[in-house]
């Protein structure tokens, strides 16, 4: 099994980054035989979606194709995302738009908010409610709001990091991976030929 932890921060050393890297370890604490792909939309210099992709000819010719590959062969995702002005990152989305050939299809997505504040609710009705149609990411019903983000350090937690978090970044984590185990057999009815889009 393979889980894709996906950072959509647009900062340099970002917390998303931070918290991705967490994630991971919390992960091979549940199965150490879980592979895993870690995407820094950031530091992968992921541009914005455009049609004029002789502007970065790099990424068009040959990076997305490196990424698009490591996604496909994923069975899950964690997608971490900052709140950004009451909103999901830019990037959230930008990852949709360019990722868009069946990367995703019906597979297990766990959402991570983060927030230096007392936000992180919006980005993650922003990604339930349109994020889904046509990448067909299945969000599962647990998500993560790791608020205060800056304190969040398991082990060495800041006092606004509340001692219930870890448990339940625990158990979603655990969730995923069983989704992304039971939700393999899913992909022999995929039909992206007659239903690449939905409705
Ligand atoms: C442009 C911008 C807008 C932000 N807007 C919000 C916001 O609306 N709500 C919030 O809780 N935090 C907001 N923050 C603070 C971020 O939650 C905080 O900086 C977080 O660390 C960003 O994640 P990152 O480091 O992964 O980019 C904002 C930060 C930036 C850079």
């Amino acid at each position: 099994m393979k889980i894709s932890i996906i950072s959509t921060s647009h900062r340099k050393n970002s917390e998303s980054f931070r918290i991705a890297r967490i994630l991971k370890k919390e992960i091979v604490k549940i199965n150490n035989k879980i592979d895993f792909y870690n995407l820094d939309m950031f530091e992968n210099k992921v541009p914005f979606w455009t049609s004029e992709r002789s502007e970065d000819n790099k990424f068009w010719d040959k990076e997305i194709k490196k990424i698009s590959s490591e996604l496909f062969s994923s069975d899950g995702f964690i997608i971490v995302v900052p709140e950004y002005g009451g909103m999901a990152s830019p990037n959230s989305k930008n990852l949709f738009l360019i990722f868009n050939n069946g990367e995703f299809f019906h597979k297990p997505g766990l959402i991570v908010s983060i927030s230096s504040g007392n936000g992180g609710a919006y980005p993650i009705s922003e990604l339930r409610s349109s994020s889904y149609k046509n990448s067909h990411i299945t969000w599962i019903p647990e998500n993560i709001i790791i608020r205060n983000v800056q304190q969040y350090s398991p082990g060495n937690h800041g006092d606004l990091i509340p001692n219930w978090l870890d448990s339940r970044i625990n158990y979603s984590c655990n969730l995923l991976i069983k989704y992304s185990e039971y939700l393999m057999p899913i992909q022999k009815l995929i039909n992206r030929k007659d239903f690449s889009n939905g409705m």
